[in-house]
């Protein structure tokens, strides 16, 4: 696992923006995994800001996102759906052809999982994946004690991370209770892996990553010591307690 650590959020927006720009410039046909939540929204407007100074194209770039909710219409206010056009893919020159998002108002939800692996997999693969962690340690949303084995699956989301998610709804009751994510064995295909952590209340979930170092399905996200190429770029105060 490489680390950068930087000063504060806004660094680690730029660092971040730069290390998928780069990859983009080197490969423009990039297959690249996308995230959501409070960690990648820094990064995604520097990349914007790039492609209007520096006209960067994603004309030929392919997108897969992580994971998103059951039961949230695609023009819902807090789909991902949603949360991509509106922190991305609106203001970039990419395809909406090129970007998947699983469908989680499909009718069958685990033929829509299988597809979507089977998708990713006709795409080429990942080449990039971006990732933030939750305070439990969850990479997607695959939740504490899933199996490292997983592909895209359904997931029951746990009220720890309801109640994290809380702040994007007017109440904890509009929280859908259920998600499709792409499984742990998905995320860790993927060619290389850029995880983004910030902030002070990531701290034990990095001293856990970074320091205990024990790999436990009880810790999602220490599934990723097994990857060839983890890169973490994290705050000052997230890794206070390192
Ligand atoms: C989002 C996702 C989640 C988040 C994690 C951290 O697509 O898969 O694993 O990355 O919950 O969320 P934030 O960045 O809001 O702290």
């Amino acid at each position: 696992m490489k680390i950068i650590q930087v000063e504060d959020y806004h660094d680690l927006s730029i660092k971040a923006a730069q290390h998928i720009i780069t990859k983009i410039q080197n490969e423009p046909d990039l297959v690249l995994g996308l995230a959501t939540g409070s960690t990648p929204k820094g990064a995604y407007k520097q990349m914007i800001n790039d492609f209007q100074k520096n006209n960067t194209s994603y004309r030929y770039v392919k997108t897969v996102n992580l994971d998103e909710y059951v039961g949230l219409a695609k023009n819902d206010i807090n789909s991902y759906f949603t949360f991509m056009n509106e922190h991305l893919f609106n203001h970039i020159d990419i395809p909406y052809s090129q970007t998947h998002i699983p469908n989680g108002m499909a009718k069958d939800l685990q033929t829509e999982c299988n597809n979507y692996d089977k998708l990713i997999h006709s795409l080429g693969g990942i080449d990039l994946q971006l990732l933030g962690i939750g305070h439990n340690g969850h990479i997607g949303f695959n939740e504490p004690y899933t199996s490292f084995k997983t592909r895209t699956h359904i997931v029951k989301l746990t009220s720890s991370t309801r109640y994290a998610n809380e702040r994007f709804f007017q109440h904890i009751n509009e929280v859908p209770k259920y998600a499709i994510t792409m499984g742990i064995q998905t995320i860790l295909e993927s060619k290389q892996i850029l995880l983004l952590i910030s902030g002070k209340d990531k701290r034990k979930a990095v001293h856990k990553l970074l320091v205990e170092q024990n790999m436990s399905e009880e810790f999602p996200a220490s599934s990723l010591y097994d990857h060839p190429h983890v890169t973490i770029i994290a705050d000052k105060a997230a890794l206070s307690l390192t």
